[in-house]
């Protein structure tokens, strides 16, 4: 059953840039004409002062809430006490969606500072199906699934990783957050065709999407092979705003965020790629595709 309780302000028509500390007082300040924020609220949970300024901000722009401790898809039980420290800054910020990886991050009560990947089967459907509920009855409100960067496939696994979201979404009621950029850069590591994957989304349960820089590295088990890592530490690259235009075309106009995490650079950079974003919206939308179901 889905929760309901979402957010009844408005979904950005434009792109965003994910708000990250360094560029907190900027954006305070100087209010950059982008379409919405998004954080991870585990960087406000022991800061008010920067808590302060993102409840002013969410003020002035539509904010997104994007989880990066909840650890959906561990064996763990979910961390209680963290989620109801998570529930007390959402009410407080009133985001229009809150989301989280399918990944794991937690084992035996430690947090691993990486977003690690699960078996794609039966098992690993019926453990996320289970603390999906659970989160979102914590939260009190929807919470949205994004498809993780790959780099490893496991022996039991069952299903391809498209098909496990769609499965997770039929069970549950759940919406999507679709990274486009681990899209490309998962098909790239694992060998299959990113524009298939995005074809074979259901349409319907997407709400947000994401776009970030990657870094191609020596792939350490394969001599000559290179391994696209999801740095979150470049400018999007030419095929990912390709295969975006094809998922605008495919899903129709979905928010979208600017993600940049390391080597972050001035603030004016990200303003340019949710520019660049929206440029890419706006020539999709002047070729008037279809949005299919
Ligand atoms: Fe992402």
């Amino acid at each position: 059953m889905a929760v309901t309780g979402t957010s009844t302000r408005r979904m950005p028509t434009t792109a965003g840039i994910g708000l990250r500390l360094p560029h907190l007082a900027e954006v305070a300040a100087t209010r950059p004409a982008v379409g919405w924020l998004e954080i991870h609220p585990e960087n406000f949970l022991a800061n008010p002062h920067a808590t302060e300024l993102l409840v002013e901000l969410s003020d002035c722009y539509p904010i997104s809430v994007h989880t990066v401790g909840i650890s959906i898809g561990s064996v763990d039980r979910i961390d209680r006490p963290h989620l109801r420290r998570l529930r007390a800054l959402i009410d407080t910020v009133n985001p229009v969606l809150v989301s989280g990886h399918l990944a794991w991050s937690t084992h035996e009560g430690a947090y691993l500072n990486d977003l690690l990947p699960l078996p794609l089967n039966e098992e690993a459907l019926r453990v996320v199906a289970a603390h999906l509920r659970e989160v979102q009855d914590g939260l009190g409100r929807p919470y949205v699934i994004e498809n993780p960067s790959s780099y490893v496939g496991f022996a039991t696994s069952t299903m391809s990783e498209v098909e496990f979201l769609g499965e997770l979404v039929h069970r549950t009621g759940c919406e999507l957050l679709c990274d486009v950029s681990n899209v490309y850069l998962s098909a790239h590591n694992m060998g299959y065709d990113a524009y298939k994957f995005i074809d074979a989304l259901p349409a319907q349960a997407i709400r947000e999407i994401h776009l970030g820089g990657f870094t191609a590295e020596d792939d350490p088990g394969h001599a000559g092979a290179t391994l696209l890592v999801d740095t979150h530490a470049t400018r999007i690259t030419p095929p990912v705003w390709d295969l975006y235009a094809h998922a605008l075309r495919r899903l129709g106009p979905v928010p979208t965020v600017i993600e940049w995490d390391n080597d972050i650079p001035a603030l004016a950079t990200l303003v340019e790629e949710a520019s660049s974003a929206d440029a890419v919206a706006a020539r999709v939308r002047g070729q008037g595709h279809a949005v299919a179901g």
